[in-house]
């Protein structure tokens, strides 16, 4: 899989992070011997099964078997995907990801950008504390019963009326006007010149979860329009992945245990004055994906809250796929008689407010009740079941009900709707399939007899046989080039074995013995596990090798013997289908058969290279060591 960054870049930046020090920052480790142990961060136990290998930079976890690299670590831990890892640490490396030649010049540019976004937040407080020039804004403010301490709390400002405050304060600060474009703050006019963005508008700075402003949002005083004027995506801020206020709801987020997502500044600002704290928004824009994972590290339950039925309803749609996906309890809650959080939170007082977050539906269930009014299901079980179809048709095209791969995913889905709904868990499972067969899916019912013969397949000789081979395969890679020819992916059964093998042929330049460059390059956090696992398992069985032994060693040995057992296997079903075909009358099948049971003589001269590689596992190892101390110190 050839994947967004560099092997240069990613090399550099797992050296730049030492996968003991990461998880460090995450819990403390406990040394044992030259592995460091802690209790597992990913399942539930009593005593320590989790280790991290500072020498191979690998963890594992010998209970739940998760395992990979320190991006994989992050992942897990962190919730995020592969190349949101690799930001993180690059960031915390303070690594540049831009491209090469322009890494160094766009660092420091994003450095700028956020200098000056910071230098603007100041500009606007001071501008919102001005004795006269402020006045208008701190009057609005009053007028919306927002007290100093929110104030301070959200550094809301005020950018006075007039076309170039902020132009001339960064020309007394000797700060460039196209860093102010760069910023967002700055408009150009077309015969060339520049003029302030925000002009007589109240100022909410947007911050990162470092507290650092991003962006900003400003409300026009009056009837002006826009009502709200955001900054302009920038290199730094993107609309669809910020939330308003998370930098203040963090706490409060992680101390309930639950997100509450509104639509409004205000709607965050109040309620956060009120004592509700864990309150966020979008800006302007629906929830993406991107808004729940950033959620999804500080609480697995998220609350939307819409001022009508309809827009909850556009969100019930949209939050059950979210849900699906992200699988993030999701429910909503509607403000009654169109007000919004903002309005009744200052009528009805914060415990309204919280009651009627109390309240909120899950997205489904919020879903079935709008389906069941609809169909007017009240009415009787032919009503009732229209509304059912209505609903899961609907659900029944989200991409989890029509891949198979995704089956796990599925059946929690099936499972919560079917506590949800009340309704049993076969007939929701009957009735998708019934609804997937009308919409005519080939395709799924191929699908599914692959998943089940890879199933019985589990466990089985050739499953153990193909598990040997990714063992070798794992532990030196540089042998693919001679198993491929033979014995190539897609002649693999096990369908995660297969994807380990393409990923290992994808990259033929991993050195043996070397786990860290295979799972640095792997995204999958399960296929990271395993490529851990089968190493581990590998270097036990090199293990036992009789150091005088000169010969191609446990793993040339067990290569040769997998291969060799492998090909007959194939080539067992493969001519029994021939004997088959040939049998029903196929013309020309017992010439087919003869050919190829000949061919066959030519596959068994399989030697592994064993002996014409150098040193065995345990001296790559050492060097292995060498090179990455090497590396750290440096
Ligand atoms: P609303 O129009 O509901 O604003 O837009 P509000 O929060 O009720 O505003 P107040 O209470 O009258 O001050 C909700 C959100 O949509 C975005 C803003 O993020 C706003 O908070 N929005 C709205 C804009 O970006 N631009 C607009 O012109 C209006
Ligand atoms: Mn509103």
């Amino acid at each position: 899989m050839p994947g967004l960054y560099s092997d240069d870049i990613l090399n550099e930046i797992a050296r730049a992070n030492d996968i003991v020090e990461v998880v460090s920052q995450y819990f403390p480790l406990k040394r044992a011997g030259k592995e460091y142990k802690a209790l597992c961060p990913f399942h539930a136990e009593k005593s320590p099964s989790f280790y991290v290998n500072p020498a191979k930079q690998i963890f594992k976890c010998f209970g739940c078997g998760r395992g990979g690299g320190v991006f994989n670590f992050v992942m897990a831990k962190e919730n995020v995907t592969f190349p949101e890892a690799v930001r993180m640490l690059a960031d915390r490396a303070g690594i540049d990801l831009g491209s090469r030649a322009r890494a160094e010049e766009g660092a420091g540019r994003r450095r700028q950008v956020r200098d000056v976004l910071e230098w603007a937040a100041q500009r606007f407080q001071a501008g919102l504390a001005h004795p006269t020039a402020g006045a208008p804004g701190r009057e609005y403010l009053d007028s919306r019963a927002i007290a100093p301490e929110t104030i301070a709390a959200f550094r809301i400002g005020y950018a006075p009326a007039g076309w170039d405050n902020l132009i001339r304060a960064a020309g007394r600060d000797d700060i460039g006007i196209d860093l102010l474009e760069q910023a967002g703050l700055v408009i150009r006019r077309e015969d060339g010149g520049y003029y302030d963005r925000f002009r007589g508008r109240v100022m909410f700075p947007i911050l990162d979860t470092l507290t650092r402003p991003i962006a900003f949002g400003g409300r026009a005083l009056g009837d002006e329009q826009p009502k709200y004027l955001n900054s302009p995506e920038t290199a730094i801020f993107h609309k669809g992945e910020a939330l308003y206020g998370l930098a203040q709801a963090r706490a409060g987020i992680e101390a309930e245990k639950r997100a509450v997502v509104v639509e409004g500044y205000f709607d965050v600002v109040l309620p956060h004055q009120a004592g509700v704290k864990h309150v966020v928004a979008t800006l302007g824009t629906a929830l993406t994906e991107e808004h729940v994972r950033a959620l999804k590290r500080y609480a697995d339950d998220v609350v939307l809250v819409f001022d009508s039925d309809l827009a909850g309803q556009r969100a019930a749609d949209r939050g059950v796929e979210l849900f699906l996906a992200a699988d993030v309890k999701i429910s909503i809650a509607v403000v009654p008689q169109g007000k919004d959080p903002y309005d009744f939170c200052r009528a009805e007082g914060a415990e309204a407010f919280r009651a009627l977050l109390a309240a909120a539906r899950d997205a489904l269930r919020f879903k079935w009740d709008l389906a069941a009014e609809e169909f007017g299901a009240a009415a009787g079980p032919a009503a009732q079941r229209r509304a059912l179809e209505a609903m899961l048709a609907s659900i029944a095209r989200a991409p989890v009900f029509a891949r198979a791969d995704l089956r796990l995913q599925r059946d929690l889905i099936l499972g919560h709707m079917s506590r949800v709904l009340g309704i049993a868990e076969e007939t929701l499972r009957s009735e998708f399939s019934r609804l997937r067969r009308t919409a005519g899916r080939a395709a799924a019912g191929t699908q599914q007899g692959a998943a089940l013969s890879e199933q019985v397949a589990r466990g089985g000789r050739r499953w153990i046989k193909e598990r040997e081979l990714m063992t070798v395969l794992v532990c030196r890679p540089s042998w693919l080039e001679n198993v491929m020819p033979v014995l190539p992916p897609d002649r693999v059964a096990d369908a995660q074995f297969r994807r380990l093998y393409e990923s290992l042929a994808s990259n033929p330049t991993c050195p043996d013995g070397d786990i860290e460059s295979i799972v640095l390059r792997i995204e999958d956090t399960e296929l990271a596990s395993l490529a851990v696992e089968l190493f581990e398992r590998g270097e036990a069985q090199q293990a036992c090798r009789d150091a005088a032994d000169t010969g191609p060693g446990p793993l040339g040995e067990m290569l040769a013997a997998a291969v060799a057992d492998l090909k007959d296997m194939q080539d067992e079903a493969e001519l029994a289908a021939r004997r088959r075909a040939a049998g029903a009358g196929e013309t020309g099948g017992a010439e087919a058969l003869r050919a190829f049971a000949e061919s066959r003589v030519q596959h068994q001269g399989f030697v592994p290279p064993a002996a014409r590689r150098r040193g065995d596992l345990g001296d790559v190892t050492r060097e292995g060591d060498a090179r990455q101390g090497d590396a750290r110190q440096g």
